[in-house]
């Protein structure tokens, strides 16, 4: 079946079969910033944003993201143009092995755009699914809260 999408704001179309799953489809088109690890939808690595919000790509059906727009850690911000969020993880030492950090930073912009001043206390609960095995929440958090810090201040996009 051919399902159209606009992924980073740029509008696709694919094919797909009928049970494959958004993160097959994003990772097999070239979106390999979008990491799989349980394929159970507890891990938070494949997180993405559809219409601006965060789900588990490993559990949504690319079907279901047919007409929709899916926004990806690259289509918030890149290496020349980073979000807040983005220099925020590297300047508080966020990012270890670095392979949870596109599923957290999906979630924590996801945050930000409903709740720009968030406590630390609703900061973990919004990336309370996406585990880091290196075990740096302390530093995402604190990364989190800086971002959003300076975005209200507005000397961050
Ligand atoms: S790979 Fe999707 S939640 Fe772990
Ligand atoms: S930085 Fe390694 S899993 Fe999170």
């Amino acid at each position: 079946m051919n399902i159209s999408m606009t992924v980073n704001m740029v509008k696709r179309s694919f094919d797909v079969q009928p049970d494959e799953v958004l993160l097959d489809v994003l990772r097999c088109e070239g979106y390999l910033e979008v990491k799989g690890s349980c394929r159970t939808g507890d891990c938070g690595a494949c997180t993405v944003l559809l219409d601006g919000r965060p789900v588990a790509s490993c559990l949504t059906l690319a079907a279901k993201a047919d007409g929709h727009a899916v926004t990806t850690v690259r289509g918030i911000g890149d290496q020349a143009h980073p979000h807040a969020l983005q220099d925020a993880f590297v300047r508080n030492g966020a990012i270890q092995c670095g392979y949870c950090v596109p599923g957290a930073i999906t979630s924590a912009k996801a945050l930000l755009d409903e709740n720009p001043d968030p406590t630390e206390e609703e900061v973990r609960l919004a990336m309370d699914s996406n585990y880091c095995r290196c075990s740096g929440y302390e530093q995402q958090v604190e990364a989190v809260l800086d971002a959003a810090a300076h975005l209200r201040k507005g000397d961050a996009k």
